[in-house]
């Protein structure tokens, strides 16, 4: 994703697009360190830590609504009481959604990155990535878009954070789902268009464009 970045803002330095140093900086690190929390909250040690870095490792999960619980027993059935047992321990609800619990990760970021002296500004874009899904750890995007507090000189949820974003579902769908880079395009303006929140969002669809024109370019590099 660090090395889609860079082409992205190699073709437009130069330009009245150009992306800032800062925000150079809060893109790549931001997409580096977006799913740490798929490790687990802070507080987990290190059985915790692998019981749920196991659960995120398994793909191709067609029902989403199921309980942690049930995808427990359906996923690890060898020991799937004693992983439920340490999740208990960490304090999760069992019976939540696993669409519920993936969402989690978000949060966890945040509270990771925050404890971890990683710098505030990309702190912020990192926990914001999964947005479009409505996922707001902290409420800390607010309903204008500024971050609710502060983050050091990263001020609101805009055009890096959005990147961020654009950057790891591209790559999701090219990776995991196997799209060509015609079809991830397409899918990314139809997931954009699907949220009432950025629809009309001109960066959301500039961006769009640059990945569209840039990254076909580099051909099937990721
Ligand atoms: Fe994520």
């Amino acid at each position: 994703m660090a090395s889609m970045a860079r082409v992205l803002f190699d073709s437009v330095a130069g330009t009245l697009e150009a992306f800032s140093e800062v925000e150079r900086r809060i893109v790549v690190l931001g997409c580096l360190f977006s799913d740490i929390g798929k490790t687990g909250p802070a507080r987990a040690d290190e059985r915790g830590q692998c019981i749920i870095i196991d659960i995120f490792a398994v793909e191709g999960v067609r029902d989403d609504q199921q309980s942690v619980a049930q995808f427990l027993s359906a996923h690890f059935p060898n020991d799937a009481e004693s992983r439920r047992q340490a999740l208990r321990e960490l304090g999760l609800d069992l019976e939540a959604p696993i669409r519920a619990f993936w969402n989690l990760h978000s949060g966890w970021t945040l509270e990771i990155l925050e404890e971890s002296g990683a710098p505030s500004e990309v702190v912020a874009a990192a926990a914001t990535h999964h947005l479009l899904e409505e996922v707001n750890p902290g409420a800390i995007v607010a309903p204008d878009q500024r971050f609710s507090r502060p983050f050091g000189d990263n001020l609101a949820f805009d055009r890096a954070e959005k990147l961020i974003i654009l950057l790891d579902k591209y790559d999701a769908v090219r990776r995991r789902a196997g799209l060509g880079h015609d079809a991830a395009i397409g899918w990314l303006r139809a997931r954009v268009q699907r949220s009432r929140r950025f629809r009309n969002d001109a960066d959301f669809s500039a961006l769009i464009d640059r990945m569209s024109a840039v990254l076909q370019a580099g051909g099937e590099r990721l």
